[in-house]
């Protein structure tokens, strides 16, 4: 890890130090965050002192407990694939310094307007600049965090379980009984849909790595495939749904073991060209849906109040939990992105910004 500044404020360590009082006080001016001011590797990001964001119209300012490591982190820290600055990042350095996309922890202030939360609630949702002490986030990307998440667990659940949500509910719309394979299913999105895909009644076929398969079965899969040892597009049967969030398996393999009007939905894939990375099948899905029965989409999710209530029913319900396997402290939120990337997580990673319960 490198700590270029160390030089946390008096007001934001008391603040870090009592939970507590990140909502009971007004917010410190300077917070110490995990920056990042160039695209290269997640090594580059580092612990600063900057300036705590203000809460302008529709926003809250939430003090962070939590927040979850995701492959959408490695890809801002390293401005790949291409297409991401082209969307909207930062077409030259990251237009925002603060790494961290998931969020859970307490309302420490409200911008005008804003009539869904007060001070002191506790909360997850999406924003930009997570690995901070502090985030300003849009009230409507916020909902209030389910009682039977830990503020570690909740933290490690809007990017990926909400990716499995729409993945399993709105574009496959799994059903009881059906025969689903979920490609990656020990990882963020996978270990998500794996669970989703239970509570809806289907039998789930995993697919991991032979180390992570014991988690997989944990969260309700009939059988694992370990792909380093099985080619799975091989196999002599057929599944009603395919999820595939790992592998970039070509489309045309794919198919071979999705039934015939079966529906495949393609949620990522690391690796593939520098401009496009693992998101080209996901393009061309649609294209070659319109020739076939079988379905083929690909799923851009977005995260918002809705969804994550929705999210909360299933978490309340105890069909669905975030497989956090490891957690960080903000100052080593660099080597969470690192072991992310190099498949050393199972299931989810959580950076820890104050008390995780
Ligand atoms: N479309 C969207 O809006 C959206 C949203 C979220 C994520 N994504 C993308 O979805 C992908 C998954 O994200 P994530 O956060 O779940 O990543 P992750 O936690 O790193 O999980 C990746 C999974 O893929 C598995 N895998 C690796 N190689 C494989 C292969 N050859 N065959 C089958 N499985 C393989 C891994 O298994 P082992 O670890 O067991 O080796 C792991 O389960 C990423 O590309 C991400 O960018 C897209």
């Amino acid at each position: 890890m490198n700590a270029k500044t160390t030089d946390t404020s008096q007001t934001a360590a008391q603040t870090a130090a009592d939970p507590a009082a990140a909502s009971a006080t007004a917010a410190p001016t300077t917070m110490t965050a995990a920056v990042q001011t160039r695209y290269a590797g997640p090594e580059e990001i580092h612990v600063d002192t900057i300036a705590v964001p203000k809460p302008g119209e529709g926003e809250v300012l939430v003090a962070v407990h939590a927040a979850g490591v995701d492959r959408g982190v490695w890809h801002l820290a390293t401005g790949r694939p291409l297409v991401i600055r082209a969307i909207g990042f930062g077409l030259r350095r990251p237009k925002q310094p603060v790494q961290g996309t998931d969020v859970a922890g307490v309302v420490a202030a409200v911008g005008a307007g804003v009539t869904r939360f007060t001070v002191g609630d506790e909360v997850y949702g999406t924003t930009d600049g997570t690995y901070a002490e502090y985030a300003v986030a849009k009230e409507d990307r916020l909902a209030l965090k389910p009682a039977a998440a830990s503020f570690a667990e909740a933290g490690a659940m809007p990017v990926s379980a909400i990716a499995a949500l729409q993945a399993v509910q709105d574009s496959a719309q799994v059903e009881a009984g059906q025969r689903v394979l979920i490609l990656g299913a020990s990882g963020g999105v996978g270990s998500y849909a794996t669970q989703i895909a239970v509570a809806a009644g289907a039998t789930v076929t995993g697919v991991a790595s032979a180390a992570k398969a014991d988690l997989v079965r944990e969260l309700g899969a009939a059988r694992v495939i370990d792909y380093r040892s099985t080619e799975v597009t091989a196999l002599d049967e057929t599944f009603d749904v395919i999820i595939d969030t790992g592998g970039l398996t070509p489309l045309r393999k794919l198919r071979r073991i999705l039934s015939p009007t079966g529906t495949l939905v393609i949620v990522g894939g690391e690796g593939g060209d520098a401009l496009l990375g693992g998101s080209g099948r996901s393009l061309v899905s649609g294209l070659v849906s319109m020739f076939s029965k079988q379905r083929m989409t690909g799923v851009m999710t977005a995260s918002n109040a809705a969804r994550l209530e929705r999210l909360s029913a299933l978490v309340e319900s105890g069909a669905v939990r975030a497989a956090v396997t490891r957690t960080y402290p903000l100052d080593r939120a660099a080597d969470a992105v690192t072991d992310l990337a190099a498949g050393r997580i199972a299931g989810k990673a959580s950076v820890v910004v104050r008390d995780a319960r």
